[in-house]
């Protein structure tokens, strides 16, 4: 039996795979309930903190809603604002928040910091993205390739861009958590850490999982069930950096050539928010400077019949519902 009351929410690594499986059978329940408008306000009467050092509209939102849904009340502390890590230390926020709401969500910069939170907090802390994770997104995305597939396990996933960030981290390490096959197309430079690589290759001894790495994106997205990307340049990266990565990840753009070489009933993943067309102020700006109009992903992709992105979206509701809800129980 599953028990996940007075956990925290850090990264994937700390849940074993039976605890993934069961935090995802509860988001597909939380979603029938609130498809059939069947209340489920089971956290009545508790309070929880967001605090987002970076922007955010699925994680935020998704984090609102899903507590209100749960009966609770929520303060959301922006980036600027609170006394946090400006004038107060993370142990002492830690401290005074935990004393006052029975949960606290953390979106910034280094995973020490959610850690920190977490070690001086005696209530449960969900990491809302850092700079190595994103743990929520993960459940998510593969609640959308369930939903799909009917289950994951032997699923091939194929992470194309910018392998060594947040998003692609947590994908390796929820992929061989679930013995999917995980796949990385991105040169060498962008590669995840050695580290983290030798640990997930360890965990696909127990379930069946594969990691392989490819600077060839044909070979790497052949044989795909579910293709992914995610943004050149994550939040918190210097704007500086966009002329390199764009040279660098260009090779590695999600277009209908690539969608076509996976499986013909390939799904298109991405976290969002996506660069695919101009119409936001940064993509308009790329556009003017470097001459490219789409970026990770072409629209015709993101558009397409096989693009899951918003199913994928509705779920992060669902998902980071099941959290708090398995966590504060
Ligand atoms: N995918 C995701 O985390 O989106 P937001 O940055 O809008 O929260
Ligand atoms: N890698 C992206 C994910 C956004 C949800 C970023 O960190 O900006």
């Amino acid at each position: 039996m599953v028990d996940l009351r007075g956990r925290d929410f850090l990264k994937l690594l700390d849940y074993t795979t039976e605890e993934i499986e069961y935090l995802l059978h509860v988001s597909m329940k939380l979603k029938e309930f609130k498809r059939n408008g069947q209340r489920h306000d089971y956290l009545k009467g508790k309070q929880v903190a967001l605090i987002f050092e970076k922007d955010s509209t699925r994680t935020r939102c998704a984090f609102e809603v899903a507590a209100k849904d749960l009966g609770m009340g929520v303060t959301y502390l922006g980036p600027t604002g609170s006394q946090m890590g400006k004038k107060e230390t993370i142990a002492d926020t830690a401290r005074v928040l935990a004393s006052m709401y029975e949960g606290i969500e953390y979106r910034g910069f280094g995973q020490d910091i959610v850690q920190s939170l977490a070690d001086y907090s005696k209530v449960p802390v969900w990491n809302g993205l850092t700079d190595q994770f994103h743990p929520t997104q993960m459940l998510a995305d593969i609640m959308t390739v369930m939903e799909e597939f009917g289950s994951v396990k032997g699923k091939k996933l194929v992470f194309c861009g910018d392998a060594r960030n947040n998003v692609a981290n947590s994908l390796m390490v929820i992929c061989s958590k679930l013995g999917m096959h995980f796949a990385c197309c991105s040169p060498k430079e962008l590669v995840p850490e050695e580290e983290l690589v030798k640990t997930c290759q360890e965990i696909c001894k127990e379930t069946g999982g594969t990691i392989n790495f490819y600077e060839d994106i044909m070979e790497g997205t052949k044989d795909a069930d579910c293709l992914y990307t995610d943004v050149w340049l994550s939040m918190g990266e210097d704007p500086s950096l966009w002329e390199k990565r764009i040279n660098l990840l260009k090779p590695y753009q999600v277009n209908k050539t690539v969608l076509d070489n996976c499986k013909k009933n390939a799904i298109f993943l991405h976290c969002l928010p996506s660069f695919h067309n101009t119409g936001t102020t940064i993509g308009k700006e790329i556009f003017e400077k470097y001459g490219i109009s789409e970026m990770e992903v072409t629209d015709e992709v993101f558009e397409s019949s096989q693009s899951r992105v918003f199913e994928e979206a509705e779920n992060r509701l669902h998902t980071i519902k099941a959290v708090m809800l398995e966590t504060l129980r």
